[in-house]
């Protein structure tokens, strides 16, 4: 099996063209590089290495599953609720530094300068990743970019962003959730839309365009395939796409 150091991690990110000062919001596989020096905390390293201080690094930390809805309805707690989304963001999200955004179903830890900015205000949202959602922020960047480690096009979050701007009829629930947010030990109740599941995707039908376009870089790092994307390229290229065949995204 491969082994890998964060350094050498560090090292390829450079290499791959990930700007210092970037935000980026990634997506992940710890099992892909093969064996890592350090485990979880190694990749974390690296890449907020990479960044540098200047820039902000976003995980996502979900806790939404296909029967939430208003019969069984999310409770959060930001602390004690785990997430689903692998063993890096569950191991960023516990470092005293990250400030996870306060949503039921769809949040995120940050660590870096913009990290209150992307999270703050996701409590507000009205549907998971909406404009004021981190997703939705980031897109928005000029220098937001999703990094996919070892994981492929069907982990980017970003897509069911350019879903909500675009109004997918298959993407929302219909009407409001009453969820708890469980903050300092108190219970808050909120009114929230949340994501209808049991339509498959095919994210991956954006990849030859986003090669096309330049949207995408790629590297491998140790046995993981690494790839660098530049996220309002994403959001405006996939809205195109949709608004000219709203089921572009999805299987069938
Ligand atoms: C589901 C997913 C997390 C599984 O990836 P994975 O690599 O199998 O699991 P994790 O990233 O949690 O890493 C833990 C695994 O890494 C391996 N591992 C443990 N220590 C390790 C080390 N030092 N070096 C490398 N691998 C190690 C183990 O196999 C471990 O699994 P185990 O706990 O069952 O033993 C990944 O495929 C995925 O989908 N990630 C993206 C999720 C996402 O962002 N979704 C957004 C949806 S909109």
């Amino acid at each position: 099996m491969t082994t890998i150091s964060s350094n050498e991690i560090h090292a390829a990110l450079g290499d791959l063209g990930l700007p210092t000062g970037a935000r980026i919001l990634m997506h992940s596989s710890l099992s892909s590089f093969g064996h890592v020096d350090g485990g979880a905390d190694a990749v974390i390293d690296a890449v907020l290495k990479a960044v540098d201080s200047s820039g902000t690094v976003v995980v996502p930390t979900l806790t939404a599953t296909a029967l939430h809805s208003p019969n069984d309805p999310p409770v959060f707690d930001p602390v004690n609720s785990a997430c689903w989304t692998g063993r890096i963001p569950e191991t960023f999200r516990k470092r005293p530094e990250a400030i996870r955004s306060l949503h039921p179903t769809h949040s995120v830890a940050a660590i870096g300068p913009d990290a209150e900015e992307l999270t703050s205000d996701h409590t507000f949202s009205i549907s998971p990743c909406d404009e004021k959602s981190p997703f939705g922020k980031l897109a928005q960047l000029e220098n937001g970019y999703v990094l996919l480690v070892g994981v492929g096009y069907d982990s980017v979050t970003t897509f069911h962003h350019v879903e909500e701007l675009a109004a997918a009829d298959y993407h929302m629930q219909k009407g409001f959730t009453k969820a708890t947010l469980v903050i300092d030990g108190e219970n808050i109740e909120r009114h929230y839309m949340l994501h209808q599941w049991g339509t498959a995707r095919d994210f991956n039908i954006m990849q030859p365009l986003f090669i096309e376009r330049g949207v995408q870089k790629m590297t491998r790092i140790g046995d993981s395939e690494v790839r660098l994307l530049h996220a309002p390229s994403i959001r405006q290229i996939t809205l195109e796409c949709l608004r000219s065949d709203s089921r572009i995204l999805c299987k069938d």
